[in-house]
């Protein structure tokens, strides 16, 4: 967000809202996240059980497990089982925790998914970093996504939940700018979800677990780590859903050209 733009633009101005690197590093991590969670999904395949502490199967009752009995899938968290058939479990024959749609590559094959893991993890790692410290060098963090003092008042927090409830987007001069809840999601992606799940990561590695072994007790153990990684994966595609479903709600056209080229068209104001 940069300013070749009128001095007070006003609804209906083309503004430059996206500076190149944020859109670079934008589209790098959508694609490096996505092959991520499907081959994710495939190593989880492998053994669809999740413990807490430092030892897995034969030691521990899994806090949540996803299979099949038969022709019947099931997900397991906890005490409560819900039936999962044709979606998780087992779906057209196929007896896989996740389906063979979502996962990379489609068939059950944990090296190659490892292999797609580990190479993508670079793409989400390093491009990562250099937006850390282009975000910082540029002020595009504290410029942009940091909230403001009024921002955070209780008050001014419920009317953007219920504005966004209500379908009512940021008009005019006032959509220059991330609105508070966009900032908070981002900077819960940039800063909290994405590290913690490179970091937890990271614990489940034998060979960072020798070179840093405070990742294990950071982290509670490997099978905790394994966990609280999935757990962020699945944080991370509710964030998707939303963003996408906001995307498509704001003026998918508008909002994309501006992810693409920069350009964003400030929406009119509208009669309340
Ligand atoms: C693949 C489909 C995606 C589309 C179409 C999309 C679209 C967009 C658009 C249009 C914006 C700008 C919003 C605005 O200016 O009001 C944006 C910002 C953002 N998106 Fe996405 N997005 C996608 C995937 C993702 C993924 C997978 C992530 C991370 C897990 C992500 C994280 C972000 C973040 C952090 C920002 C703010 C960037 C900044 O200003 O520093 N997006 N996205």
């Amino acid at each position: 967000m940069s300013d070749p733009v009128p001095a007070r633009p006003t609804g209906g101005d083309l503004i430059y809202r996206q500076r190149r690197p944020v859109r670079l590093w934008h589209w790098i991590n959508a694609l490096s996240v996505i092959v991520m969670l499907m081959s994710g999904l495939m190593i989880f395949n492998a053994h669809p059980q999740l413990y807490w502490g430092q030892y897995g199967a034969n030691h521990e009752t899994p806090w949540l497990a996803i299979g099949s009995t038969g022709a019947s899938g099931f997900l397991r968290i906890g005490a409560v089982t819900v039936p999962t058939t044709g979606v998780l479990g087992i779906s057209h024959g196929v007896a896989l925790a996740f389906p063979p749609l979502l996962t990379i590559p489609s068939g059950y094959d944990l090296a190659a998914a490892r292999q797609w893991h580990f190479a993508f993890a670079w793409l989400l790692v390093i491009p990562g970093l250099l937006f850390w410290l282009w975000g910082l060098a540029s002020r595009h963090f504290q410029h942009d996504l940091a909230p403001t003092p009024a921002e955070l008042h209780p008050r001014h927090l419920w009317q953007d939940i219920t504005d966004h409830a209500r379908l009512r987007f940021h008009t005019g001069e006032a959509a220059r700018r991330y609105n508070i809840l966009q900032k908070l999601s981002y900077i819960g992606i940039i800063f909290g979800l994405l590290p913690a799940m490179v970091l937890t990561g990271l614990t489940m590695s034998p060979g960072m677990d020798a070179a840093w072994p405070w990742l294990l007790d950071v982290f509670g153990g490997r099978q905790s780590a394994r966990s609280i990684h999935f757990i962020c994966a699945a944080l991370i595609v509710g964030f998707i859903v939303v963003h996408l479903l906001m995307v498509l709600l704001a003026g998918p056209f508008n909002e994309l050209r501006s992810m693409i080229t920069g350009w964003y068209r400030l929406p009119q104001e509208k009669a309340r």
